[in-house]
Order: structure tokens, then C-alpha cells, then sequence
């Protein structure tokens, strides 16, 4: 397989593109003039949009667009109201599949079949959908094709953090005009959850655990009376047919601001896992190192799967507590070890080859980074790798190499 190289490891990362409080977009700010312009109500960033194919991270809709359009030409299922696509090919568009003309679908998210069904069933139903686990499992990744699948738009997103207001939920003010003419429609900036009310498309919610618990509140009403009260106009907006929102949790993150129950039961639950054997993983990195280093248009490095397969053996090993043939317990270090992050040090490694090394990628290529997803504690982690280094690495055959280049720059 050729593998191609990226110099930026963090695009693996899905961006928020989106996330400004809605009262930042109508400001009178610089900024919020700016951001203003850049939006249309229901097309995305209008930049972003004119820039195409050189967008450094293209939306999933742009990115995989003739994708889509073939599975919409070829797909005669049933569609939900406001539906792109029909459920099925929804399906297939995140799990992959071939059409019957010959048409390739690539697999986006490799995983059991049955979460992706249940997923996107559930949009199709008055239950939102939340996507929960440990971090680098795919959550953002996932609800950016399933936004992109179903409604053809994936920016329809507000990023949770501490501090995300009530007005990023709902509404904001372009405040200029609302001193001039006092509260009306056109003064009103929607948030991204309201655009998708009005249009009937797919919003997203990232990290919705962060953000603080009467923020969270906000979307009661909008979920389970799939309305938004407009008090100040006395009006309010209604959601119409194709509305839904996808939340993303990491597992980490509860109890921060745990979910309300209240809350918990407008959404579906859908757990996406670690991947479940060592194959699994290193196809999944082989893929996003692949698909990264071709969105930047990078030198090509040859076959690089046997480095893929220690990068993930020592994560998986040090994640799971256990050597692989399950002999050697061992300690884990603090870090997440998750795939998200093997991918970025895979990236990373093809990039030294490509420009610091001959082409190949090599052991020392990936120690580095090994080392930075490792040792993020410098006491405790360092003498759990170096444990590792000497009991497991040190006498596996075949993996000197390895081991020499990982000394060198454990220090
Ligand atoms: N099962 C998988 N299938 C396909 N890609 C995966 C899988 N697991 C991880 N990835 C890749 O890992 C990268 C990071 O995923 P993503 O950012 O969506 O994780 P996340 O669960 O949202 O993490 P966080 O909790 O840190 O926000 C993406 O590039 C994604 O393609
Ligand atoms: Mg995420």
C-alpha cells in the first residue's frame, strides 16, 4: 500500500468550524462582521465553499461529494422527510460498500455494522442521537458523515466548552441593529441548533458533557417540544420535519457535568468502542494516514504497515495492561493511547521519512512520537515505558530496531 505523508497529524482531527456564540456572527465587532459575511443560512461557509479543493480540511460533504451524489442517484429506499439520502445509503455511505454500477463507497468509520444502523435509525426518529466514548473513537468523525450523509452539511455545529453560552444553543442579537430598530426577526442571529430547526437538517453538539448543566438545559424543550421560544417577540420557532441533533460525550469527561436525566432521555445512547482486535486498528490507521496525506497532496512513502503494526501492538498493549500473547501484565500509562493518536504519530513518522530520512518509514521515524503519546506524566509514565522497553521490547524478535531507536530518544 502507498502510504503518502502529512506534515499536519492534527487534521486527523474533525475541526469545529462553526462553533461562535450566535451573538458573535451578528455583532458589530470586526470579527462578527467577518463571520457574518463568510455564512449563509443553510450552505456552510460561503468561503470555505468558493475555496473547494483547497480547503486544507474540506468538509465531508465537499471531501467525499461525488460519493454521495452517486449513492443519491442510485438509491431508490424510502427517504425521511428532508432526507438526503435514504437510511440504507446512509448506512453504506459511513460503512462502505460498492454500488451496483460499479460505484466505490470507502469505508469511513470501520466498526461493528450495528452501531452505524441504530445510529442512523435513530436520526430518522423524535430521539436525538449521542455519541459517547473514551476519547479518539471516532465520535466527532462519525457525526460529521451523518450530518454530511443526511442533510448534505456538516457545519451546522456548536462546539461545548465551559464557557459556551445559552445564546450559542439559541439565539443571539446583531446588536447594532437591535439598538437601531429594537427586537425583531432581522435582528436575530440564529445559532446553528435554530437553522436546523427552520431548515430541517442535522445539528451538531460537540463535547456536550462540557458544557455547563443550564446551558445543557436549553435543549430540553428544543428537543422534546421541538420548539424554540422566542420570548423577546413573543414568538417562537418549530421545528420542521428532518430536524434532529447529534451530541458527542467523552467518557472522560462525566461527571464534570454529568448529563440531567432530564436531559439523558431525549437522546439515544450509542457507545462507539475501541477497536476490537489489532487488525482492525491498523486498518483503520493505514486508511486516515492515507486519506490525510492525500487531502494535503504529499510525497507518496512507500509501504509503511510493518511500522502501522508496532505503533499499534505498543499502544494497544500499553492501553489494555497486557502484552498481546497475554503473558507480560503491565502498567498503563496516563494517557489515552487512542487510535486518533496513532494516527497522528504515523503521519507524523511519514513526514520525517519523506523529508528527513530516505522514503522508508523506519523505527526512528516513530519513536519520537511514541514517546510524546506515552510519557505525558515525565515522573510516573517515563518509568512505565522504560519498564516496557526493557521487559517487552528489548526481547522481542525482530524488533531491535525498535528498541534502539526508542532508547535513543528516551533520555
Ligand atoms: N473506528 C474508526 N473508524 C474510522 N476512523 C477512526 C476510528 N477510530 C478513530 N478513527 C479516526 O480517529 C480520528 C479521531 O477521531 P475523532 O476526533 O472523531 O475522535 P473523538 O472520539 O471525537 O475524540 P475526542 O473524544 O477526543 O473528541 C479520526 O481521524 C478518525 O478517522
Ligand atoms: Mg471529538
Amino acid at each position: 500500500m502507498a502510504m503518502r505523508v502529512s506534515v499536519d497529524p492534527m487534521s486527523a482531527e474533525p475541526s469545529p468550524r462553526t462553533s461562535a456564540p450566535a451573538n458573535e456572527g451578528g455583532g458589530t465587532s470586526p470579527a462578527g462582521q467577518a463571520s457574518q459575511l463568510l455564512r449563509t443560512p443553510s450552505e456552510g461557509t460561503v468561503r470555505e465553499k468558493e475555496q473547494g479543493a483547497q480547503a486544507l480540511r474540506p468538509h465531508a460533504e465537499d471531501a467525499f461529494a461525488a460519493e454521495l451524489a452517486a449513492l443519491a442517484a442510485q438509491d431508490d429506499r424510502p427517504r425521511p422527510a428532508c432526507w438526503r439520502l435514504s437510511p440504507w445509503a446512509v448506512a453504506t455511505y459511513l460503512l462502505g460498500g460498492a454500488l451496483p454500477d460499479g460505484t466505490v463507497i470507502s469505508p469511513k468509520y470501520v466498526g461493528p455494522r450495528r452501531i452505524v444502523e441504530v445510529a442512523v435509525t435513530t436520526l430518522a426518529t423524535d430521539r436525538a442521537l449521542l455519541l459517547l466514548g473514551v476519547p479518539g473513537t471516532a465520535k466527532t468523525w462519525v457525526s460529521e458523515h451523518l450530518a454530511a450523509a443526511v442533510s448534505g452539511d456538516s457545519t451546522l455545529l456548536v462546539q461545548g466548552t465551559a464557557g459556551t453560552p445559552e445564546e450559542a444553543i439559541r439565539y443571539g442579537w446583531n446588536y447594532a441593529r437591535l439598538l437601531a430598530q429594537g427586537p425583531s426577526r432581522a435582528a436575530l442571529v440564529p445559532s446553528p441548533v435554530m437553522r436546523a430547526m427552520t431548515e430541517g437538517m442535522v445539528a451538531r453538539v460537540e463535547e456536550l458533557t462540557r458544557i455547563p448543566a443550564d446551558v445543557q438545559d436549553t435543549l430540553i424543550t428544543i428537543l422534546s417540544e421541538k420548539t424554540l421560544p422566542i420570548p423577546e417577540l413573543g414568538q417562537e420557532v418549530q421545528a420542521v420535519r428532518g430536524f434532529n441533533l447529534i451530541a458527542t460525550a467523552n467518557d472522560r469527561d462525566r461527571g464534570v457535568n454529568d448529563l440531567s436525566s432530564a436531559l439523558r432521555r431525549r437522546f439515544n445512547t450509542v457507545v462507539l468502542p475501541l477497536p476490537e482486535s489489532p487488525e482492525a486498528e491498523v486498518d483503520i490507521v493505514s486508511r486516515r494516514v492515507d486519506q490525510i496525506g492525500r487531502s494535503l497532496d504529499l510525497p507518496a512513502v512507500p509501504d509503511g504497515i510493518d511500522e502501522i503494526r508496532r505503533v499499534v501492538t505498543v499502544f494497544r498493549e500499553l492501553r489494555g495492561g497486557v502484552t498481546t500473547d497475554g503473558h507480560t501484565k503491565l502498567k498503563s500509562p496516563s494517557g489515552t493511547l487512542s487510535t486518533a493518536e496513532a494516527i497522528s504519530v504515523v503521519t507524523n513518522g511519514l513526514a520525517l521519512a519523506a523529508h528527513f530520512g530516505d522514503g522508508v518509514l523506519r523505527a526512528s521515524d516513530v519513536a519520537a512520537g511514541i514517546l510524546g503519546a506515552v510519557v505525558r506524566d515525565p515522573a510516573a509514565d517515563r518509568v512505565i515505558w522504560q519498564e516496557y522497553l526493557e521487559t517487552v521490547v528489548r526481547e522481542r524478535d525482530g524488533w531491535t530496531d525498535f528498541y534502539r531507536a526508542c532508547r535513543e530518544v528516551t533520555v
